[in-house]
């Protein structure tokens, strides 16, 4: 639970975390708290989550109660779309982040979205902010490769992280291997399809053939991958069961078995959503935002 990966800028990051999405402000102040007094090191929320203020409330009460340290753990937060431009703009945006979180510094500031307008102004201001020193780590969430490609040809900072939906349906070989070329790591959010995988028949029959749970044969799965993971559950039983993933593996074959159920499209949303339909609802969505 506690093991790391170095990212290209030298900063460890622990590859197992919770996630907050669709948690309101009480119940992530719950769960993250959970999470930590639990072994949890990886916090990750965003703007967009709107529940900074309830996760931060969660990181206090977490650090209190198991005595840990703010530097034990690793908090990402991420830009809101709405909320990308120019250095003012984009530093007003993490300041108030700071400010609702309750801390004095982010390990992993993430871009959420490409938006394309302004992601490259946004990066570079995203850039001075970590040489400013309250961002151990700059990254970017859901880049397709064109995206990526550019973002390289601008940036001074490679990002250390994009985070995508990554999960036995969506496994996203041309980034990973695009973005693993550059050390760049992978970190997916939805690690258990939001819910879907745990019901496919593949993995119900692993879970009974190691006695474990349908999650825990997602999440190890995707430890042997060496995907960062952050797994959402607002449920503290399912929270301490998700972290259980280090006393057993996979063998080599069951893994692979996993490999085969990628479908190469995403798992929550609808075909307009797939990122190479140029005229669907989520490349219009990224190109319009504004
Ligand atoms: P809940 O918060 O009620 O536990 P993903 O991370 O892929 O988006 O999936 C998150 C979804 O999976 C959430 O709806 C969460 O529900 C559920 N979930 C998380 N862990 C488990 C688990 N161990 N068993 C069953 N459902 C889980």
């Amino acid at each position: 639970l506690h093991s790391t990966i170095t990212l290209n800028n030298g900063v460890k990051m622990p590859r197992f975390g919770l996630g907050v999405w669709k948690t309101d402000n009480h119940t992530s102040r719950d769960s993250v708290a959970t999470a930590i007094r639990n072994g949890y090191l990886g916090i990750d929320t965003a703007r967009q989550y709107g529940n900074e203020q309830g996760t931060g409330a969660g990181i206090k009460l977490g650090l209190e109660q198991s005595g840990l340290k703010r530097s034990d753990l690793f908090v990402t937060t991420k830009l809101y779309n709405g909320e990308q431009g120019d250095y003012d703009q984009v530093s007003r945006a993490f300041e108030n982040q700071l400010k609702d979180l309750g801390l004095d510094y982010v390990d992993l500031y993430l871009m959420h979205w490409p938006v394309d307008k302004t992601y490259l102004e946004s990066y570079h201001a995203m850039e001075r902010l970590y040489r400013e020193g309250k961002i151990r780590a700059i990254g970017v969430s859901n880049f397709d490769n064109d995206r990526m490609k550019n973002l390289l040809d601008e940036a001074e900072i490679v990002p250390a992280v994009n985070q995508m939906e990554f999960n036995p349906t969506n496994q996203e070989h041309e980034i990973l291997e695009f973005d693993r070329s550059h050390k760049i790591e992978m970190t997916a959010w939805s690690p258990l399809g939001g819910g879907a995988s745990l019901t496919n028949p593949v993995i119900e029959t692993l879970a009974k053939k190691y006695g474990r749970s349908t999650a825990q044969i997602i999440l190890r799965w995707e430890w042997q991958r060496n995907i960062i993971t952050v797994v959402k559950s607002t449920h503290g039983k399912r929270i301490i069961q998700n972290s259980q993933i280090f006393n057993f593996s996979l063998s080599a074959e069951d893994v692979q078995q996993i490999n085969k159920l990628d479908q190469g499209k995403r798992a929550l949303w609808y075909d307009d959503f797939q990122w190479h339909n140029p005229k669907g609802a989520f490349a219009n969505s990224i190109a319009q935002w504004s």
